[in-house]
């Protein structure tokens, strides 16, 4: 059984996929906890199944540095197989990295290399792409640049708002990181491989 820890900004619907497909007892995979860097509206769906929560805010230390250590003693008290960040949209110094990966991963609404940063989705539809996606990808030392685990392609309808774009990309990416959660489970998908 793949153990996760799960860290959130906002709404967390990619967590609520995670946390449905890890309450069928089928599902190869359960969820320790779920963190955050604020008081996200997302944290209630750990709330609702059970899962304990942790906020760790930036804000409250004098460095980047101090506040993703702290983050860090939370991920690891639980002592995951896995992190994913699922909508955590805080840059991670390169010291959170090295101690986790390559079992962290991230997810991104474009298709990687393209469109990396914040603001994915407005990048995408103001470049005039003809289509967009979906990434799931290793975290390593850059901003989105690790190897790419999984991807999904959509087409963007003509004339479609950057939030509707994005409510469209998010339907996909749910099932893609079950998808993916469920083959690192079941040694389909080696990350220690794949970050080589
Ligand atoms: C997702 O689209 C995810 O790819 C994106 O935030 C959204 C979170 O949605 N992540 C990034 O942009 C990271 N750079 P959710 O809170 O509903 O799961």
């Amino acid at each position: 059984m793949l153990s996760i820890v799960v860290l959130i900004s906002g709404s967390g619907s990619n967590l609520r996929a995670l946390l449905e497909a890890c309450d069928n007892p089928l599902f190869p995979a359960k969820i320790l906890a779920v963190g955050s860097d604020k008081a996200a509206a997302g944290l209630s769906h750990a709330e609702e199944f059970g899962v304990p929560a942790f906020v760790v805010e930036p804000e409250l230390f004098d460095s980047r540095e101090q506040w993703s250590q702290v983050l860090l003693r939370n991920v690891q008290y639980h002592n995951p197989d896995l992190v994913i960040l699922a909508g955590f949209m805080k840059v991670l110094p390169e010291g959170f990295v090295s101690a986790l990966s390559p079992k962290l991963i991230n997810m991104h609404p474009s298709l990687l290399p393209a469109f990396p940063g914040a603001h994915a989705v407005r990048d995408a539809l103001s470049a005039g792409e003809s289509t967009t996606g979906a990434t799931v990808h290793i975290v390593d030392s850059g901003v989105d640049t690790g190897p790419v685990l999984a991807q999904r392609e959509i087409a963007i309808a003509p004339g479609i708002a950057e939030s509707g774009l994005h409510e469209q990309i998010k339907t996909i990416e749910r099932s893609l990181i079950v998808e993916v959660v469920s083959q690192i489970a079941e040694g389909k998908l080696n990350l220690s491989e794949r970050a080589n």
